[in-house]
């Protein structure tokens, strides 16, 4: 679904962000479900590897100082523990040690990278879904599609209001969503590469 905002000035920043990374999301959930992650446990497997691998190349901007200032808690919101954990229960293996394939990335551009994690786990709540019909659960093998125990929609209220009230010029936003749509692409690459 495209969303036009009627006066984007007057929207906060993550619905610009949205309104602006739109079309990139719509295309990777077509993507992903047409991968059919659902239709098995091998397949939820696969589509395991695809979270492992966008959340190795996001983990270290959750770790990061800078962003730890800006948004304050970023740390403890990072899933690639869950992630990996989520791969020991269906698979019974130790995940593949994979770190980032960022470089170094400017902040506005990092920014972007971690709203797109962010927000993945308010969708999320309808993956968990699916997930339990297969059998799995919020402490079995679908760790890192839970919601917080504040619950999923205070959580990303709380993050969506650090980040409305961060300090940005509108070049800068443009960046935001410019990494924003990079990080969609990331995960769209990976579905494309571990479901070929
Ligand atoms: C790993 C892949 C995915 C990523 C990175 C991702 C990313 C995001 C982001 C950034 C948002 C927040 C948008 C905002 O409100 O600003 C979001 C929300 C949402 N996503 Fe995804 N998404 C992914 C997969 C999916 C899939 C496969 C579906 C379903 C087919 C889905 C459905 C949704 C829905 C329904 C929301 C809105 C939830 C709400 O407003 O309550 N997403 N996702």
């Amino acid at each position: 679904m495209q969303i036009e905002l009627d006066n984007p000035a007057a929207a906060t920043r993550i619905q610009r962000l949205k309104a602006m990374t739109d079309a990139t999301h719509d295309r990777l959930d077509k993507r992903i479900m047409a991968a059919q992650p659902f239709a098995s446990k091998e397949r939820y497997a696969q589509f395991l590897d695809v979270q492992h691998g966008f959340h190795a190349d996001v983990a270290p901007l959750y770790a990061a100082p800078e962003l730890n200032r800006l948004l304050p808690g970023l740390a403890d919101r990072c899933r690639f523990q869950a992630i990996k954990q989520d791969i020991r229960d269906i698979t019974g293996n130790e995940p593949a040690a994979i770190e980032s394939r960022n470089g170094a990335l400017d902040l506005p551009t990092a920014l972007g990278w971690v709203y797109v994690a962010e927000g993945s786990n308010l969708g999320a709540a309808f993956l968990l879904k699916e997930a339990i019909k297969l059998g799995l659960s919020e402490d079995a093998g679908a760790r890192h599609l839970a919601g917080h125990p504040d619950g999923r929609g205070l959580h990303w209220r709380n993050f969506v209001s650090a980040y409305n009230a961060l300090p940005m010029s509108e070049a800068d936003e443009l960046k935001v969503a410019e990494g924003a749509k990079a990080a969609f692409n990331r995960v769209h690459a990976l579905v494309e590469e571990t479901f070929a």
